[in-house]
């Protein structure tokens, strides 16, 4: 359920989203990367605001998110995060920023926060980044973990395929969540892994686990906005991916009907242009367009 601002006003933070799973609540997550998507995302009652870097594919035209830079999750961050008053901001680290040392990972992490205005970072991976978790939460930056389809490490899977697909990966994907709980993350992304799967992890742990591909039984559920808005120029459609607009179609309309009045000479009209004042026309000894009419005979 989305919750409009107005019926659930207060600041969505990190030890809420704690506190949902005890709750009961499904918490609702959209990306943005821009500051009007993020407020328009805002103030429809997003609970978590995610600057993905699928920003990499989304808007700028990259094939996967490996090549997306700190300074690029940096300039969308601080975009957002003029747009966001009420969810949580969360920024992902790209690629590259967590795998040289944990020192290079608190800077990173550090920068988003900082100047970014992200109020936790996520970061990709299992029980290999333990060590880099438990050092970025030590030094008070929360960290969302994101396991399953890890879209980061699309060299090494090749494409981007459903996960824990065999009982001993199951396992070890269950195995993965436990660590990284242990190791102090707030809430765990689940990417593209069978129903049942994450529902063993959801209730393997005390986190929220919050779905994308991964079927009805997580605490919350996050899609790509663009992808729901029927923005996305990806070539295939996941099958999660429920469209609810489509602006592209839109866009596309108002575009030509713009294109089409330009053409025709009919935009703009005198009502969307500046008439002269009377007296400069007078001097001038200019006819005002608004006054053609009137003046002819
Ligand atoms: O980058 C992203 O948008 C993400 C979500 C799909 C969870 O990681």
């Amino acid at each position: 359920m989305v919750y409009l601002k107005q019926q659930r006003p207060e600041k969505v933070t990190v030890p809420a989203v704690r506190a949902s799973k005890e709750r009961g609540e499904r918490l609702v997550c959209l990306t943005a990367y821009d500051y009007p998507t993020a407020r328009i995302v805002d103030e429809a009652g997003t609970d978590i605001i995610l600057v993905g870097d699928s920003l990499g594919n989304v808007v700028l035209g990259y094939d996967s998110t490996v090549p997306v830079t700190l300074e690029d999750m940096l300039h969308h961050t601080r975009a957002v995060r003029r747009g966001v008053e009420r969810a949580l901001l969360v920024a992902d680290m790209p690629y590259g920023s967590y795998h040289t040392g944990e020192t290079e990972a608190v800077r990173a992490a550090l920068r988003l926060v900082k100047e970014g205005g992200a109020e936790a970072v996520k970061l990709e991976g299992g029980r290999n980044r333990v060590e880099v978790i438990r050092r970025l939460v030590s030094e008070e930056i929360p960290v969302m973990g994101h396991v399953g389809l890890t879209p980061q490490s699309l060299n090494k899977l090749g494409s981007y395929r459903l996960q824990a697909k065999t009982a001993d990966a199951a396992r070890a994907l269950v195995e993965d969540a436990r660590m990284l709980e242990e190791a102090g993350v707030f809430a765990i992304v689940l990417e593209v892994v069978p129903r049942e799967i994450a529902r063993m992890v959801t209730e393997a742990l005390r986190v929220p686990v919050i779905g994308i591909g991964a079927g009805a039984d997580c605490d919350a559920q996050i899609l790509v906005t663009h992808d729901l808005l029927g923005l996305s120029f990806s070539r295939t459609s996941p099958r999660f991916v429920r469209q609810y607009a489509n602006l592209r179609a839109a866009i596309t309309d108002a575009v030509t009907r713009y294109a089409d009045d330009v053409r025709a000479g009919a935009f703009p009209s005198d009502t969307e242009s500046y008439p002269l004042p009377a007296d400069a026309a007078a001097e001038l000894g200019l006819t005002r367009a608004g006054d053609e009419e009137v003046k002819k005979p």
